[in-house]
């Protein structure tokens, strides 16, 4: 008997630490994400806020990280004051110039670059609207040294920031600098401009609605 109360014992002893054991182990079975038991958690999480969505800390609303603060500029951007409507294009076409005159014979081979990568396939490699792309298009677009010669610049920079008709707006994929760099190129593509310009005509048309306003 003596013998067997060892034993007993034995897994007596052992079935009590199994089981005092396995209740710490059990512990947050229920939720398999929980840290269990943490001692003084007070630095363990700190109160880190996602930065693109709205917050509000002490009663201020904290506006969207995305959003420029009101009155700001960003860096590196210029805002584009002409609308996306046709008295906008014709208003970019009288009022707009090329801010980077001064350096036109660098930006020029800049923009015969950016034309090889952004314009050629629908303009084709002497503005002729000829391009593996253009020419498949409902309404191919016209040459610049015919249809467009006396477009002004200002309507050049208008059409790459919204586009026009079938060609998308390059606003997302040119900077305002590109944008103006393909501008010099396509200038040097329409050749000498005519003695009567598009500028002038337009003067005609847009001065009297502009007048009748004020
Ligand atoms: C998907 C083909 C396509 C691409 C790419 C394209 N264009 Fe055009 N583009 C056209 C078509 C079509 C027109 C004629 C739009 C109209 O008048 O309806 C046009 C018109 C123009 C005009 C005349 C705009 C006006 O005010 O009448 C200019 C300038 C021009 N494109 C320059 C460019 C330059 C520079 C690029 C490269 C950044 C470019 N395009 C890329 C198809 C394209």
């Amino acid at each position: 008997m003596k013998k067997y109360y060892k034993t007993i014992k034995f897994v007596f002893v052992s079935a009590t630490f199994g089981l005092i054991l396995s209740s710490f182990t059990s512990c947050g079975k229920k939720d398999v994400n929980s840290p269990g038991f943490e001692f003084m958690p007070d630095m363990y999480r700190s109160p880190s806020l996602e930065v693109y969505s709205v917050h509000t800390i002490d009663g201020d609303t904290l506006d969207n990280a995305m959003q420029p603060v009101k009155g700001t500029v960003a860096r590196g951007y210029l805002p584009y004051a002409y609308p996306n409507t046709a008295e906008g294009y014709d208003q970019a076409g009288l009022n707009l110039h090329n801010p980077f005159s001064s350096q036109k014979e660098v930006f020029e081979k800049e923009g015969e670059v950016l034309y090889g990568k952004f314009c050629v396939h629908c303009h084709g490699g002497t503005g002729a609207g000829d391009g593996k792309v253009g020419g498949k298009l409902p309404g191919p677009p016209p040459a610049y040294d015919g249809a467009l010669k006396n477009l002004p610049e200002g309507k050049i920079f208008h059409t790459l920031t919204y586009g026009k008709g079938t060609m998308g707006s390059h606003s997302s994929q040119l900077t305002q600098e590109e944008r103006w760099k393909l501008v010099f190129y396509v200038q040097k593509l329409q050749g000498p401009k005519e003695s009567t310009s598009d500028s002038t005509k337009t003067v005609a048309a847009v001065t009297p609605t502009v007048t009748a306003k004020h």
